[in-house]
C-alpha cells in the first residue's frame, strides 16, 4: 500500500510520471468521465477549512466515477471527546482511501501508520502539502514551457505556509535557483533550507524584497494568519507585504504568477487581469493533478 505523505517521499523521476498521468487525465476530462475508480469510496477529513483542496478532490474522485463520503467535525463525535486516531481508523474500515487535512504537523503520517488503506496528505499544519506541490510544478511546466532551470521567487509567510516548505522542496528537486522573499521573522527554517541545499546542491538566496527582472516563476502565499499567536500582528504584517503593479515593473513579460489560494491581501486585484497572472488557471489544475494521484495511490493492487 502507498501513501502520499510528503513531498520528500517522491522522487523526481515520480514526480515526472504524474506529469505524464496529469496530461492523460486532462485529455481523458475532455472527453468526460473516466471511470476507472468505479465501485471505490474515497473520504474527505477536513479538519481545517479548505475550498480547493477539499472540492477539486471531491471532484477528481467524482470524475473517476468513485464515491465520495465527506467528514465534518461539526457533527462528528469529535465533539463527543473522540480522539483523532480513533475516528481515521473507524473511517478507514468503511473506505478505500482517505484524504486528510488538520492543524497538527505530522499528523497525516500519523493517520497513515494506523490506517490500512492509503492516506494523502491535505495538508498538516505548517508542515508539508504534496498534492499542492504536484499542482505547483505541473502548472510551471504547462506555463513556463519547463520545469528545469528556472529563476523562481517564493514570496509571503515562508515560515508558517507549508505550500511554500513542500514547494521549495519539490522546486529545488528540478535543478531551480531560488530566491526567498519574506518579512522579517516569517523565513524559511533553516533546516529545511539546509537539507534542501545539501540533498540537490541549489543555490537558495534570502532577499529583503524580490528582484523580478530575471525572475520566471513568483510563486506567492499569504500570511498564515491562524499559525500567529497574535492575530493582529499578522493583519499588521499583510498590509505591508503585498505585490502591486509598481513591484511588477521591472519584472519579465513572460515571467508566471503562481499562488497557492486563497489571496487575502498579497496580490493587489488589479494584478489578476495582467496575463502574467496565472493562479486562477492553476487552481484549475488541481482536478487532473488530483486524479493522477487518486489513479495512483487508491487505484493500485486492484
Ligand atoms: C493552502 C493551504 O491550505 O495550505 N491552500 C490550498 O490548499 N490551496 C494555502 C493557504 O491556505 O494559504
Amino acid at each position: 500500500m502507498r501513501h502520499l505523505i510528503s513531498i520528500r517521499d517522491l522522487s523526481r523521476k515520480q514526480v515526472e510520471k504524474y506529469f505524464r498521468e496529469t496530461e492523460k487525465m486532462e485529455r481523458a476530462l475532455e472527453k468526460g468521465r473516466v471511470n476507472v475508480l468505479s465501485g471505490k469510496i474515497i473520504a474527505t477529513l477536513f479538519f481545517e477549512p479548505s475550498t480547493r483542496t477539499k472540492i477539486s478532490f471531491q471532484a477528481a474522485a467524482k470524475r473517476l466515477g468513485a464515491d465520495v463520503v465527506d467528514f465534518n467535525q461539526e457533527t462528528s463525535s469529535l465533539k463527543k471527546g473522540e480522539s483523532f486516531l480513533d475516528t481515521i481508523r473507524m473511517v478507514d474500515g468503511y473506505v478505500d482511501g482517505m484524504i486528510i487535512r488538520h492543524e497538527s504537523d505530522g499528523s497525516a503520517r500519523l493517520a497513515s501508520e494506523v490506517a490500512t488503506h492509503p492516506v494523502i496528505n491535505g495538508g498538516d499544519g505548517a508542515n508539508q502539502h504534496p498534492t499542492q506541490t504536484l499542482i505547483d510544478l505541473y502548472a510551471i511546466k504547462k506555463f513556463s514551457g519547463r520545469v528545469t532551470n528556472l529563476h523562481v521567487t517564493l514570496f509571503g509567510d515562508l515560515k508558517h505556509a507549508r505550500a511554500m516548505r513542500s514547494f521549495l522542496y519539490g522546486v529545488s528537486m528540478f535543478g531551480n535557483e531560488v530566491d526567498l522573499c519574506s518579512p522579517p521573522g516569517l523565513g524559511m527554517d533553516e533546516n529545511v533550507i539546509s537539507e534542501i541545499k545539501e540533498r540537490f546542491g541549489v543555490a537558495i538566496r534570502e532577499v529583503s524584497r524580490p528582484q523580478l527582472s530575471n525572475c520566471d516563476v513568483l510563486y506567492v502565499c499569504r500570511i498564515q494568519k491562524e499559525r500567529f499567536s497574535d492575530p493582529y500582528e499578522a493583519v499588521r504584517v499583510q498590509q505591508e507585504f503585498s505585490i502591486n503593479r509598481q513591484i511588477l515593473r521591472d519584472a519579465k513579460k513572460d515571467m508566471v504568477i503562481l499562488h497557492p489560494l486563497p489571496r487575502i491581501e498579497e496580490i493587489s486585484r488589479d494584478i489578476d487581469s495582467d496575463k502574467r497572472a496565472r493562479y486562477f488557471e492553476q487552481a484549475k489544475l488541481g482536478v487532473p493533478v488530483r486524479m493522477a494521484i487518486l489513479v495512483d495511490v487508491v487505484g493500485r493492487g486492484y
